[in-house]
Protein backbone atom coordinates (compact mmCIF):
# COMPACT_ATOMS: atom_id res chain seq x y z
CA UNK A 1 0.00 0.00 0.00
CA UNK A 2 0.76 3.69 -0.79
CA UNK A 3 4.09 2.38 -3.23
CA UNK A 4 2.95 5.35 -5.59
CA UNK A 5 1.25 8.04 -3.03
CA UNK A 6 1.09 11.25 -4.76
CA UNK A 7 1.97 9.78 -8.10
CA UNK A 8 0.52 10.39 -11.53
CA UNK A 9 0.18 7.66 -13.95
CA UNK A 10 -1.19 7.33 -17.75
CA UNK A 11 -2.08 3.60 -18.85
CA UNK A 12 -3.25 3.30 -22.34
CA UNK A 13 -5.93 0.78 -22.98
CA UNK A 14 -6.83 0.64 -18.95
CA UNK A 15 -10.69 -0.05 -20.21
CA UNK A 16 -9.84 -3.74 -19.90
CA UNK A 17 -7.77 -6.72 -19.39
CA UNK A 18 -4.35 -6.01 -18.06
CA UNK A 19 -4.89 -2.08 -18.72
CA UNK A 20 -7.66 -1.92 -16.02
CA UNK A 21 -5.64 -4.20 -14.16
CA UNK A 22 -3.06 -1.78 -13.94
CA UNK A 23 -4.94 1.05 -13.46
CA UNK A 24 -6.79 -0.57 -10.17
CA UNK A 25 -3.31 -1.48 -8.50
CA UNK A 26 -1.47 2.00 -9.46
CA UNK A 27 -4.95 3.82 -7.86
CA UNK A 28 -5.10 0.76 -4.60
CA UNK A 29 -0.84 2.19 -3.88
CA UNK A 30 -1.84 5.98 -4.33
CA UNK A 31 -1.93 7.07 -7.91
CA UNK A 32 -4.10 9.07 -9.77
CA UNK A 33 -5.08 8.12 -13.11
CA UNK A 34 -5.81 8.97 -16.50
CA UNK A 35 -6.92 6.20 -18.24
CA UNK A 36 -6.71 6.28 -22.33
CA UNK A 37 -8.48 4.25 -24.28
CA UNK A 38 -10.37 3.99 -27.65
CA UNK A 39 -13.33 3.18 -26.54
CA UNK A 40 -15.85 5.90 -25.22
CA UNK A 41 -16.00 7.11 -21.76
CA UNK A 42 -19.14 4.70 -20.89
CA UNK A 43 -17.23 1.51 -21.99
CA UNK A 44 -14.77 2.36 -19.22
CA UNK A 45 -17.07 3.09 -16.52
CA UNK A 46 -15.71 -0.11 -14.49
CA UNK A 47 -12.22 0.90 -14.02
CA UNK A 48 -13.00 5.11 -13.60
CA UNK A 49 -15.45 3.09 -10.68
CA UNK A 50 -12.67 1.27 -9.78
CA UNK A 51 -10.15 3.80 -9.65
CA UNK A 52 -12.60 6.28 -7.21
CA UNK A 53 -13.51 3.80 -4.77
CA UNK A 54 -9.71 4.36 -4.37
CA UNK A 55 -10.35 7.72 -3.24
CA UNK A 56 -7.98 8.77 -6.15
CA UNK A 57 -8.77 11.01 -8.81
CA UNK A 58 -9.17 9.81 -12.49
CA UNK A 59 -9.15 11.49 -15.89
CA UNK A 60 -10.79 9.19 -19.01
CA UNK A 61 -9.77 10.51 -22.29
CA UNK A 62 -10.93 8.84 -25.21
CA UNK A 63 -7.57 8.19 -27.20
CA UNK A 64 -6.30 6.05 -30.26
CA UNK A 65 -2.65 5.55 -29.72
CA UNK A 66 -1.94 4.65 -33.28
CA UNK A 67 -3.20 8.66 -34.44
CA UNK A 68 -0.33 11.65 -33.44
CA UNK A 69 -2.95 14.04 -33.33
CA UNK A 70 -5.27 11.99 -30.74
CA UNK A 71 -1.92 10.99 -28.76
CA UNK A 72 -1.49 14.64 -28.89
CA UNK A 73 -4.61 15.73 -27.62
CA UNK A 74 -4.35 12.48 -24.81
CA UNK A 75 -1.28 14.30 -23.38
CA UNK A 76 -2.11 18.11 -23.13
CA UNK A 77 -5.89 16.70 -21.18
CA UNK A 78 -3.52 14.90 -18.98
CA UNK A 79 -0.93 17.52 -18.63
CA UNK A 80 -3.66 20.17 -18.56
CA UNK A 81 -5.60 18.33 -15.71
CA UNK A 82 -2.53 17.04 -13.25
CA UNK A 83 0.69 19.05 -14.19
CA UNK A 84 2.55 16.23 -14.94
CA UNK A 85 3.00 12.20 -15.52
CA UNK A 86 4.89 10.59 -13.52
CA UNK A 87 4.65 6.89 -14.90
CA UNK A 88 3.33 6.16 -18.40
CA UNK A 89 1.98 2.60 -19.01
CA UNK A 90 1.96 1.85 -23.18
CA UNK A 91 -0.73 -0.87 -22.81
CA UNK A 92 -2.91 -0.65 -25.38
CA UNK A 93 -2.61 -3.68 -28.07
CA UNK A 94 -4.40 -5.85 -30.20
CA UNK A 95 -3.79 -9.43 -31.65
CA UNK A 96 -4.97 -10.71 -34.49
CA UNK A 97 -3.87 -14.27 -36.56
CA UNK A 98 -3.44 -14.92 -39.95
CA UNK A 99 -0.86 -17.11 -41.61
CA UNK A 100 2.08 -14.94 -43.34
CA UNK A 101 1.10 -15.83 -46.54
CA UNK A 102 -2.63 -14.20 -46.26
CA UNK A 103 -1.42 -11.78 -43.65
CA UNK A 104 -2.91 -8.34 -45.78
CA UNK A 105 -1.17 -5.08 -45.49
CA UNK A 106 -4.39 -3.46 -43.91
CA UNK A 107 -4.24 -6.13 -40.77
CA UNK A 108 -0.49 -5.72 -40.53
CA UNK A 109 -0.23 -2.35 -40.44
CA UNK A 110 -3.04 -2.12 -38.25
CA UNK A 111 -1.50 -4.12 -35.47
CA UNK A 112 1.96 -2.68 -35.81
CA UNK A 113 0.34 0.86 -35.89
CA UNK A 114 -1.42 0.28 -32.53
CA UNK A 115 0.95 -2.08 -30.91
CA UNK A 116 4.37 -0.44 -32.03
CA UNK A 117 3.44 2.85 -32.93
CA UNK A 118 1.46 3.78 -30.33
CA UNK A 119 3.68 2.91 -27.66
CA UNK A 120 6.89 4.90 -29.40
CA UNK A 121 4.03 8.42 -30.41
CA UNK A 122 2.26 7.91 -26.36
CA UNK A 123 6.31 7.82 -25.03
CA UNK A 124 7.32 10.22 -27.26
CA UNK A 125 4.58 13.04 -26.38
CA UNK A 126 5.25 12.91 -22.47
CA UNK A 127 8.70 12.28 -22.16
CA UNK A 128 9.50 15.26 -22.51
CA UNK A 129 8.13 16.76 -19.26
CA UNK A 130 9.71 13.40 -17.49
CA UNK A 131 13.54 14.30 -18.65
CA UNK A 132 13.01 17.85 -17.61
CA UNK A 133 11.96 17.33 -14.00
CA UNK A 134 14.75 14.47 -14.10
CA UNK A 135 12.32 11.61 -12.97
CA UNK A 136 10.17 8.82 -14.65
CA UNK A 137 8.91 5.51 -15.01
CA UNK A 138 7.78 4.09 -18.50
CA UNK A 139 6.52 0.50 -18.88
CA UNK A 140 6.00 -0.97 -21.90
CA UNK A 141 3.60 -4.27 -21.92
CA UNK A 142 5.27 -6.27 -24.84
CA UNK A 143 4.15 -9.99 -24.71
CA UNK A 144 6.34 -13.57 -24.56
CA UNK A 145 5.43 -13.61 -28.32
CA UNK A 146 7.83 -10.86 -28.94
CA UNK A 147 10.38 -13.24 -27.31
CA UNK A 148 9.61 -16.49 -28.79
CA UNK A 149 7.51 -15.95 -31.89
CA UNK A 150 4.38 -17.68 -32.70
CA UNK A 151 2.47 -19.45 -35.61
CA UNK A 152 0.08 -17.26 -37.78
CA UNK A 153 1.37 -14.44 -35.78
CA UNK A 154 4.36 -13.06 -37.34
CA UNK A 155 2.57 -8.89 -37.15
CA UNK A 156 2.08 -9.69 -33.88
CA UNK A 157 5.25 -10.88 -32.97
CA UNK A 158 7.09 -8.19 -34.60
CA UNK A 159 5.12 -5.82 -33.03
CA UNK A 160 6.06 -6.77 -29.91
CA UNK A 161 9.58 -7.31 -30.34
CA UNK A 162 9.78 -4.24 -31.92
CA UNK A 163 8.30 -2.97 -28.30
CA UNK A 164 10.93 -4.84 -26.51
CA UNK A 165 13.73 -3.22 -28.42
CA UNK A 166 12.39 -0.08 -28.87
CA UNK A 167 12.25 -0.43 -24.36
CA UNK A 168 16.12 -1.08 -24.90
CA UNK A 169 17.47 1.61 -26.93
CA UNK A 170 15.22 4.36 -25.23
CA UNK A 171 16.78 3.06 -21.53
CA UNK A 172 20.25 3.28 -22.92
CA UNK A 173 19.06 7.05 -23.69
CA UNK A 174 17.47 8.09 -20.43
CA UNK A 175 17.92 6.08 -17.70
CA UNK A 176 21.34 8.55 -16.29
CA UNK A 177 18.69 11.32 -16.98
CA UNK A 178 16.40 9.69 -14.78
CA UNK A 179 13.80 7.98 -16.69
CA UNK A 180 13.39 4.34 -16.29
CA UNK A 181 12.20 2.42 -19.19
CA UNK A 182 11.26 -1.48 -18.99
CA UNK A 183 9.04 -4.00 -20.86
CA UNK A 184 6.47 -6.31 -18.91
CA UNK A 185 6.32 -9.66 -21.60
CA UNK A 186 2.94 -11.96 -20.11
CA UNK A 187 2.33 -15.44 -20.69
CA UNK A 188 -1.55 -16.08 -21.74
CA UNK A 189 -3.30 -14.13 -19.46
CA UNK A 190 -6.98 -14.52 -18.94
CA UNK A 191 -8.51 -11.17 -20.65
CA UNK A 192 -11.40 -10.81 -23.38
CA UNK A 193 -8.39 -10.34 -25.71
CA UNK A 194 -8.27 -14.04 -25.25
CA UNK A 195 -11.69 -14.22 -26.02
CA UNK A 196 -11.69 -15.27 -29.87
CA UNK A 197 -9.22 -18.26 -29.37
CA UNK A 198 -10.74 -21.88 -30.02
CA UNK A 199 -11.25 -24.61 -27.57
CA UNK A 200 -8.18 -26.66 -29.21
CA UNK A 201 -6.26 -23.84 -29.02
CA UNK A 202 -6.80 -23.57 -25.33
CA UNK A 203 -6.28 -26.98 -24.88
CA UNK A 204 -3.00 -27.14 -26.38
CA UNK A 205 -1.68 -24.01 -24.75
CA UNK A 206 -2.65 -25.54 -21.42
CA UNK A 207 -1.02 -28.69 -22.32
CA UNK A 208 2.32 -26.85 -23.20
CA UNK A 209 2.40 -24.10 -19.98
CA UNK A 210 4.69 -25.43 -17.05
CA UNK A 211 2.11 -23.94 -14.62
CA UNK A 212 -0.86 -25.85 -16.34
CA UNK A 213 -3.39 -22.78 -15.91
CA UNK A 214 -3.51 -19.41 -17.90
CA UNK A 215 -2.47 -16.25 -16.03
CA UNK A 216 -5.01 -13.45 -13.81
CA UNK A 217 -4.48 -10.28 -14.55
CA UNK A 218 -3.71 -9.53 -10.81
CA UNK A 219 -0.47 -12.16 -11.58
CA UNK A 220 1.02 -9.33 -14.12
CA UNK A 221 -0.19 -6.58 -12.02
CA UNK A 222 2.62 -6.68 -8.93
CA UNK A 223 5.61 -6.64 -11.58
CA UNK A 224 3.92 -3.18 -13.25
CA UNK A 225 3.72 -1.52 -9.22
CA UNK A 226 7.22 -2.88 -9.22
CA UNK A 227 8.25 -1.74 -11.82
CA UNK A 228 6.75 1.83 -11.21
CA UNK A 229 7.99 2.25 -7.60
CA UNK A 230 10.59 2.77 -5.61
CA UNK A 231 11.09 -0.90 -5.60
CA UNK A 232 12.08 -0.74 -9.33
CA UNK A 233 14.82 1.66 -9.21
CA UNK A 234 17.39 -0.71 -10.57
CA UNK A 235 15.73 -2.00 -12.97
CA UNK A 236 16.64 -0.51 -16.86
CA UNK A 237 15.75 -1.97 -20.38
CA UNK A 238 14.85 -4.99 -18.72
CA UNK A 239 11.60 -7.45 -19.90
CA UNK A 240 9.95 -9.03 -16.85
CA UNK A 241 8.29 -12.22 -17.59
CA UNK A 242 5.33 -13.29 -15.41
CA UNK A 243 4.09 -16.04 -17.59
CA UNK A 244 3.76 -19.37 -16.45
CA UNK A 245 6.84 -20.32 -17.11
CA UNK A 246 5.94 -20.47 -21.11
CA UNK A 247 9.56 -18.69 -21.71
CA UNK A 248 12.47 -19.62 -19.86
CA UNK A 249 15.50 -17.32 -20.76
N1 LIG B 1 -4.03 -11.34 -22.62
C1 LIG B 1 -2.87 -11.91 -22.94
O1 LIG B 1 -2.76 -13.14 -22.97
C2 LIG B 1 -1.68 -11.06 -23.26
C3 LIG B 1 -0.43 -11.70 -23.29
C4 LIG B 1 0.70 -10.94 -23.59
C5 LIG B 1 0.58 -9.59 -23.84
N2 LIG B 1 -0.65 -8.99 -23.80
C6 LIG B 1 -0.71 -7.56 -24.07
O2 LIG B 1 -1.31 -6.91 -22.98
C7 LIG B 1 -1.92 -5.69 -23.44
C8 LIG B 1 -3.35 -5.63 -22.91
O3 LIG B 1 -4.07 -6.72 -23.48
P1 LIG B 1 -5.34 -7.38 -22.77
O4 LIG B 1 -5.13 -8.84 -22.78
O5 LIG B 1 -5.65 -6.69 -21.51
O6 LIG B 1 -6.44 -7.09 -23.90
P2 LIG B 1 -7.88 -6.38 -23.85
O7 LIG B 1 -8.40 -6.57 -25.22
O8 LIG B 1 -8.65 -6.83 -22.68
O9 LIG B 1 -7.49 -4.83 -23.63
C9 LIG B 1 -6.89 -4.05 -24.62
C10 LIG B 1 -7.33 -2.61 -24.41
O10 LIG B 1 -6.64 -1.80 -25.39
C11 LIG B 1 -7.59 -0.90 -25.95
N3 LIG B 1 -7.14 -0.49 -27.28
C12 LIG B 1 -7.05 -1.24 -28.40
N4 LIG B 1 -6.64 -0.49 -29.43
C13 LIG B 1 -6.45 0.76 -28.96
C14 LIG B 1 -6.02 1.98 -29.53
N5 LIG B 1 -5.75 2.08 -30.86
N6 LIG B 1 -5.91 3.07 -28.75
C15 LIG B 1 -6.22 3.01 -27.43
N7 LIG B 1 -6.65 1.88 -26.83
C16 LIG B 1 -6.76 0.77 -27.58
C17 LIG B 1 -8.89 -1.69 -26.01
O11 LIG B 1 -10.04 -0.84 -26.16
C18 LIG B 1 -8.84 -2.41 -24.66
O12 LIG B 1 -9.40 -1.63 -23.63
C19 LIG B 1 -1.83 -5.71 -24.96
O13 LIG B 1 -0.75 -4.90 -25.38
C20 LIG B 1 -1.54 -7.17 -25.27
O14 LIG B 1 -0.86 -7.32 -26.49
C21 LIG B 1 -1.78 -9.70 -23.52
Amino acid sequence: MNRLTGKVALITGAASGIGRGIANAFAREGADIIVADRVPEAGATAVLADIRAHGREVLFVQTDVSSESSVSVMAEAALSQFGRVDILVNNAGIFTESLLENLTIADWDRVVNINLRGTFLCTRALIGQMLARGEGRIINIASQLGQIGGKSVAHYVASKAGVIGLTKALAREVSSRGVLVNAIAPGPIDTPMLDDESDEWRRAKLADLPIGRFGAVDEVTPTAVLLASADGSYYVGQTLGPNGGDVML
